[in-house]
């Protein structure tokens, strides 16, 4: 896992030293420093940055011209659902039952599983994300895959097997028992090993009896560092569903706050339904809403308040939730979320949704000392872009008259073919063809 040597690299290095707000263009929360060089030293953080060249105890690499930022993270994503990615005419209940669930019944197959975890975590680096938060399958062999693949990247991975005991099919479902110790046991395997860390995840309320809630409540108490993950309030015929499976539940994510499962280190994704007494409650937990906008456009699930989340004051990152999102990209991500904003009025900076995919994500994870920013000491998973790709790209970014416009236009009209590399932990992970 350590460098040969230590590393630097010349390129306009772009992150952020504090929030940016939701739609100031002018902002001291931006850290720009065009041509600078990131030193990052033998076991892969962060040295310093600094605007003159290092010595010759460094590996030097000039990628004057090009924009390097942290990787991204990208805070809701499933694993197996590369597989579905792109179906067509269905919202989301019935989306699961006609093309999730079968695709995600043949990771029962360990080398399935292993072959989809590969092409997954390389696809995200190639796409420019270097961490994420991930829905394997109910298996216990696909969460394993995942981790071992990620461990082999390096990369800083959140997930958990999917716990389903109810409205699945046959190959899909667990029971509170056997899911109890399958989960047991990979606690103790995964959990904090090197850079992965384990989530509890009941798919969603639908999915998991009372009792498979409670249980999972009992594994987050007596696990203070383990996260949990989970769908809220994305549809409304889901939503409705919710209602008539937990009557004495106030809200959807009612049902998650009477089973414990709300706290700082929760990721629940979507959170579109939801009224003033959930939004308080999400901010009192310290959980954070994943919006995943691409998703939400095309599963027809509705328009995401995060005009509403930020003034009660909750948490909210950006996700790609591939399968129901049509990209991996987090650039494609925000361009999405920006025209949900635009829809409700609200116009979002490039800062506010680079922000919600670098340090916001990871002080919402509690990772910000690692993960999100280029200080001194944080691990180097950083991504070097081009500005533009393609003549009509290459023309607009020609005639922008300052950075946010630069960089909105960069947001607006890169995906991951403006990637050149990708670097985890001080190693180059992804190179352009
Ligand atoms: N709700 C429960 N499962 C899923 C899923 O796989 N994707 C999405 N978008 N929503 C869900
Ligand atoms: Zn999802």
């Amino acid at each position: 896992m350590t460098t040969l040597t230590k590393t630097a690299i010349r390129a306009d290095l772009l992150d952020f030293q504090a929030d940016p707000g939701l739609g100031d263009v002018q902002s001291d929360a931006v850290r720009w420093r065009p041509g600078h060089w990131l030193l990052i030293d033998e076991d892969g953080r962060i040295l310093a940055v600094q605007p003159h060249e290092p010595g010759d105890d460094f590996r030097k690499l000039d990628r004057r011209g090009q924009l390097l930022m942290p990787g991204f993270i990208d805070t809701h994503v499933h694993c197996p659902q590369i597989d579905v990615i792109g179906s067509w005419g269905a919202q989301l209940l019935d989306w699961l039952e006609t093309y999730t669930f079968p695709a995600e019944a043949r990771h029962a197959d360990p080398a399935v599983a292993a072959a989809a975890a590969a092409l997954f975590l390389d696809a995200l680096l190639a796409h420019g994300s270097t961490s994420a938060v991930v829905f394997p399958t109910v298996h216990k062999a696909s969460t394993e895959a995942l981790f071992a693949a990620a461990q082999a990247r390096g990369m800083r991975v959140i997930a958990g097997k999917v716990l389903m005991d109810r409205h699945a099919p046959d190959n899909l479902r667990d029971d509170v028992t056997n899911a109890e110790r399958e989960c047991r046991e990979l606690i103790a395997h995964w959990h904090g090993r090197g850079r992965l860390a384990y989530a509890v995840t009941p798919r969603f309320a639908a999915t998991s009896s009372a009792g498979q809630l409670a249980m999972a409540g009992r594994l987050l108490a007596e696990h203070p560092g383990v996260y949990m993950q989970t769908h809220v309030a994305e549809n409304p015929a889901e939503v409705r569903w919710i209602a008539e499976l937990y009557p004495q539940a106030r809200s959807y994510l009612d049902v998650y706050a009477a089973h414990g499962l709300l706290n700082e280190r929760a990721v629940l994704a979507h959170g579109i339904w939801l009224d003033g007494s959930d939004r308080a409650l999400l901010r009192d937990s310290g959980a954070q809403i994943a919006f995943c906008p691409s998703s939400n456009l095309f599963l027809g699930s509705g328009l995401f308040g995060w005009r509403e989340a930020r003034e009660v004051g909750f948490n909210v990152s950006l996700a790609s939730d591939v399968g129901g999102g049509t990209s991996l990209s987090m650039l494609r991500t925000m361009a999405d979320g920006y025209k949900v904003q635009a829809l409700a009025g609200t116009r979002l900076s490039a800062w506010a949704l680079l922000h919600a995919a670098t340090r916001g994500a990871a002080q919402a994870l509690q990772l910000d000392h690692e993960i999100g920013s280029l200080e001194p000491g944080r691990l180097a998973d950083v991504a070097l872009w081009d500005w533009a790709v393609g003549p009509v790209a290459q023309r607009r970014d020609s005639l922008a008259h300052e950075l946010h416009e630069r960089v909105f236009a960069w947001v607006t009209l890169g995906d991951e073919r403006n990637l050149a590399e990708c670097w985890v932990a001080g190693q180059r992970r992804y190179v352009r063809a």
